[in-house]
């Protein structure tokens, strides 16, 4: 190989190097230590006490991200909750999750806020305890962090510390979001501005377990900084799903239909593999050769709606994919007869 072309295999190589950081998630598989269940001691202050939340898995289900983005969703969560509303905004803004896996993983003994010798007690109580990161995370690529983390006694975790200070934020907006038994998200965002020292920090805000996609699309939108990239919502029978839309002519036209009025579509069960219905009118075309997974919706024929809970090969055009369902639990929400879904535009 001569001169010339090591070294356009060498720019070839640093260029897909390059892309590949950008656009793939920074998480990490962890042990998620179980929750939090016994009770305060009369010894500790009294904190407010979640129910237990299940563990949350953590396995990567996402689909690859295709496209850069500027927004990163950076959560650290102990037990699964705050991670759980992390997806939701990473699925309603596209931003690519990074998870704060510490390099010690929290047990249960460690989370035990009745035990005042315990590790999280012993950290909490110690404004200088910066508990050490597994991998390095780079925000490199990033104008906007969503930063999650649960509430420990008042504050945001000591590991948010060693992120916040081994970070430079100049040129990044950080929206705080956090998740707690009850206490309010306080002042922790302001002590993680301080520490942090560089970026625009805007005002935090604390969600419930339980906060719906809808609540967090508005609050997005509202703060302006990003806007949930699309706005509709996929209910099948009475089950919401979460989709990742395609960015394309057919889905714009399927926004402007929901937008005036939700979209009701009786489904008829086919071949084993999919739910079709007819959505009464025709949208633009792009179809191309297709061999489907569960969880692809599609448009067939220009005026029906497929949705897979198998796979087929034909001639579609792509709309979306349902995101937070595995094969099997799409087998029973669509493979058990006839079903009718709803695609309604927004909170609606
Ligand atoms: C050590 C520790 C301290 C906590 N302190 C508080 C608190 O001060 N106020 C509160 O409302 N919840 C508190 N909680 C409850 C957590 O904030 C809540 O369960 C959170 O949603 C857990 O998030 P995660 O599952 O992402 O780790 C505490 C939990 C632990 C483990």
């Amino acid at each position: 190989m001569n001169a010339k072309k090591c070294i356009v295999l060498f720019v070839g190589i640093m260029l897909l190097i390059c892309l590949a950081a950008c656009g793939s998630e920074q998480t990490a598989s962890n042990t998620i230590p179980d929750s939090e269940t016994t009770q305060k001691s009369s010894t500790q202050p009294a904190i407010p006490i979640q129910p237990t939340d299940p563990p949350v898995e953590t396995a990567q289900t996402d689909p690859p991200q295709e496209n850069k983005t500027a927004i990163a969703v950076v959560v650290f969560s102990a037990t699964g909750t705050t991670k759980g509303v992390a997806d939701k905004i990473a699925a309603l803004t596209g931003g690519d999750m990074i998870e704060i896996i510490p390099a010690q993983p929290y047990s249960t003994e460690d989370l035990n806020y009745n035990d005042s010798g315990s590790r999280t007690s012993k950290e909490q109580s110690d404004p200088n305890a910066r508990p050490e990161i597994a991998e390095a995370i780079s925000l490199e690529c990033y104008t906007t962090v969503y930063l999650g983390y649960p509430i420990w006694w008042g504050q945001a975790p000591r590991i948010l510390s060693t992120f916040v200070e081994n970070h430079d934020f100049t040129g990044i907006t950080v929206i705080p979001f956090c998740t707690s038994g009850s206490s309010d998200i306080g002042q922790s965002d302001d002590a993680l501005a301080e520490q942090a020292g560089s970026g625009n920090w805007l005002q935090g805000k604390r969600f419930s377990d339980s906060v719906t996609e809808a609540d967090l699309g508005k609050w997005i939108n509202d703060l302006g900084e990003t806007t949930v990239e699309k706005t509709l919502r996929l209910l099948i029978g009475d089950t919401e799903v979460s989709v990742s839309w395609e960015d394309n002519e057919s889905v714009n036209a399927l926004i402007d239909l929901a937008k005036a009025e939700p979209l009701v579509i009786d489904m008829s069960m086919y071949g084993g593999f999919e739910q079709v219905g007819s959505l009464g009118t025709s949208l633009p075309r792009i179809d191309e050769q297709i061999t489907t997974e569960a969880g692809d919706i599609v448009l067939y024929s220009g005026n029906q709606i497929v949705v897979f809970y198998g796979s087929n090969s034909w001639a579609y055009t792509r709309l979306g994919r349902i995101t937070d369902k595995t094969a099997a639990e799409l087998t029973d929400l669509l493979g058990n007869g006839n079903v009718t879904i709803t695609i309604s535009y927004g909170g609606t």
